[in-house]
């Protein structure tokens, strides 16, 4: 059948369901860290809880140039955030709604195209990241290492979603930490049945935050305005893939080759690709080897 030609382009047009694939890099990175690989909390606080009363919980910061959420022998869980939703199940005391997010004044102040005063959690993916004990963020308020409403790359059911740092726990909630907007939850775990008063209860969730300026999008560099939480996501992807390239490679600028380093000695030095390619040095340094022994031979 012949179909007229708008139809047929809608037709071959992506569909925005589909998740993006992990890179290889970051699943390593993922499997390195799953299993509790933090060696270093931010500012030494690993004491908070899942909010499912597990505790041990904290802002991994042993990677330069990024912040993830890590407990002491696995990852995070994904509570769900509520605030701006309409649609986010009961709503009842267990459930998370506020009528606002935590940084309103600078989607205020800076003119961010959102419908409303606060981010939409039915329609913004982001994280929650930071308590009212431990603030991350990085503005005048928390003086964090995390820029607020910076990209953070998120594994779950093994797949990379793009979310933004929209909120924050704050003051009136518990130690809690491993918590996403139902918009960023329901991309992660469609077949969950996840709302308000039901989380992601399993710890493999990969919170990964960049501390560089550069993962803000800023007011012209996102869809603020998107209708849907995929339409969000595509408008960032191209930032997303950049900001991971960018933390994945190595001091000399290579992308997942690293010599295998005491990680940890020197981190401002060391890139995240050195913890993570440790198996492939062999085979990697063996290639460069052969490369540069053609090179001598012609
Ligand atoms: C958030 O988005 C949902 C879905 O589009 C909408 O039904 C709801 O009214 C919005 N909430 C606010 C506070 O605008
Ligand atoms: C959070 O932890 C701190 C200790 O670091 C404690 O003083 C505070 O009461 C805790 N907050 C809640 C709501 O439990």
């Amino acid at each position: 059948m012949r179909l007229p030609l708008p139809v047929a382009t809608l037709l071959v047009l992506p569909l925005f369901t589909s998740a993006y694939k992990v890179p290889e890099p970051l699943a390593d990175f993922y499997d390195l860290v799953k299993n509790g690989g933090c060696t270093s909390f931010y500012r030494g606080r690993s004491d908070l809880s899942d909010g499912q009363g597990n505790w041990g919980y904290g802002f991994c910061d042993d990677t330069p140039g990024a912040i993830y959420v890590s407990g002491e022998k696995h990852l995070a869980d994904m509570d769900i955030d509520c605030d701006g939703a309409a649609n986010c199940g009961s709503l009842k005391k267990n459930s998370d709604f506020q009528p606002e997010t935590a940084f309103d004044d600078t989607l205020a102040e800076l003119g961010y195209a959102i419908p409303g005063k606060s981010l939409n959690a039915s329609v913004i993916p982001y994280a929650v990241l930071g308590t009212c004990d431990v603030p991350v963020a990085k503005n005048k308020k928390e003086k964090g290492p995390v820029p607020e409403l910076g990209v953070v790359a998120v594994v779950c059911g093994d797949k990379l979603r793009y979310a933004v740092f929209g909120d924050t726990n704050g003051c009136d909630d518990d130690n809690f930490t491993g918590e996403a907007s139902i918009a960023l939850a329901r991309m992660c775990f469609p077949d969950e049945g996840l709302d308000g008063d039901n989380g992601h209860t399993d710890h493999d969730v990969l919170y990964l935050a960049f501390t560089s300026e550069k993962a803000v999008p800023g007011p012209s560099g996102a869809k603020w305005d998107a209708k849907t939480p995929e339409e969000f996501e595509a408008s960032i992807k191209d930032l997303g893939d950049e900001l991971l390239e960018e933390l994945f490679k190595d001091t000399e600028g290579r992308t997942k080759v690293g010599e295998v380093g005491d990680y940890g000695a020197d981190k401002k030095k060391k890139g995240a690709a050195q913890r993570i390619w440790p198996e492939k040095q062999t085979v990697l340094g063996g290639a460069a080897a052969v490369v540069a022994l053609a090179g001598l031979l012609v």
